[in-house]
């Protein structure tokens, strides 16, 4: 497994590689990201990971600081499942101080996440296009565990005409069902063991919802399962799959997404209403 510090140790190592399917990450890797790695790997072209924690897409209030940061724990993760070149960028070379351009984004953007964090998705838009600008993969692979961000990053591919072929991959769940996260260390041993409610309540509310009950009805149950179970619900919603906006009911592609408080920690998780 190669490894590049700089954009030149990475242009000589893509050149090298031709078509390659391409992983970005924050780090503190776990099996959600191995996930994609293995996804990726099943593309048969050679796969590149990148780790960058991206300061743009945090807000001044947010955990940036106390994101966990392991990179020999990552590298070894990485090699051992199969990855050919890691990008490992510094602040300077993804902002440098002359930098005058970012990208705007709207549409799925607007709501969930970009309401409760307003800079967050054109933080992760600009470094994601400076990362296909610098690795020009072929194919690149999101966790649908961030389900807003995949349809973020597939509007401004499109919108943008980029070069690239966007793969979404199914969520990787503990067997308890919670999503994983590089941020569920932080929830304390009682958090955790009370954690597998986001998931249960978001199930039981799809099923209600294909089997015909009221969508408020179905939403409310979800999030007053969520609240007894110590959580601060933000959003629990029914969402049109790809543009985000919310359904009064039921219409294909759905999705429900939910985001709430346990603890410190901002969980995520969405599920099909097929
Ligand atoms: P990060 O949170 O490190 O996640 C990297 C990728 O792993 C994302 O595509 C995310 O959706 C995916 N992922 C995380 N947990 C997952 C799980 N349980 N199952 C499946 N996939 C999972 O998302 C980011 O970093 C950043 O916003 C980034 C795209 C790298 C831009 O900075």
């Amino acid at each position: 497994m190669k490894i590049a510090r700089t954009l030149t140790e990475l242009q000589a190592a893509t050149r090298t590689l031709g078509e390659t399917a391409f992983v970005p990450t924050m780090g503190a890797l776990h099996s959600g990201h191995l996930s994609l790695l293995a996804a990726a790997k099943a593309d048969g072209r050679p796969v590149v990971a990148s780790i960058f924690v991206n300061p743009t897409q945090f807000g001044p209030n947010e955990d940036f600081n106390r994101y966990p940061r392991d990179e020999a724990g990552d590298l070894a993760q990485l090699e051992a499942s199969g990855c050919d070149l890691v990008w490992l960028p510094d602040v300077t070379t993804m902002y440098p101080a002359q930098a005058a351009t970012s990208i705007s984004v709207a549409g799925p953007a607007l709501r969930w996440e970009g309401a409760a964090r307003p800079t967050h998705f054109g933080g992760v838009a600009t470094v994601v296009a400076k990362l296909f600008g610098q690795v020009r993969p072929a194919a690149a692979y999101f966790g649908e565990k961030d389900w807003q961000q995949v349809q973020v990053i597939s509007r401004m591919v499109a919108d943008l005409l980029l070069p690239v072929q966007i793969v979404p991959v199914p969520i990787a769940r503990d067997v308890d069902g919670l999503a994983l996260s590089s941020r569920n260390r932080f929830l304390l041993p009682p958090e955790r063991a009370g954690a597998p409610a986001l998931f249960a309540a978001l199930t039981k509310a799809a099923t209600q919802i294909v089997a015909g009950q009221q969508v408020a009805a179905a939403l409310h149950d979800a999030r007053a399962t969520l609240t007894t179970a110590g959580m601060v619900p933000d959003y629990v919603a029914l969402v049109h799959a790809q543009s985000l906006e919310p359904l009064d009911a039921l219409e294909h592609p759905a999705r429900i997404i939910a985001a709430a408080k346990l603890g410190t920690v901002r969980l995520l998780d969405n599920v099909p209403v097929a």
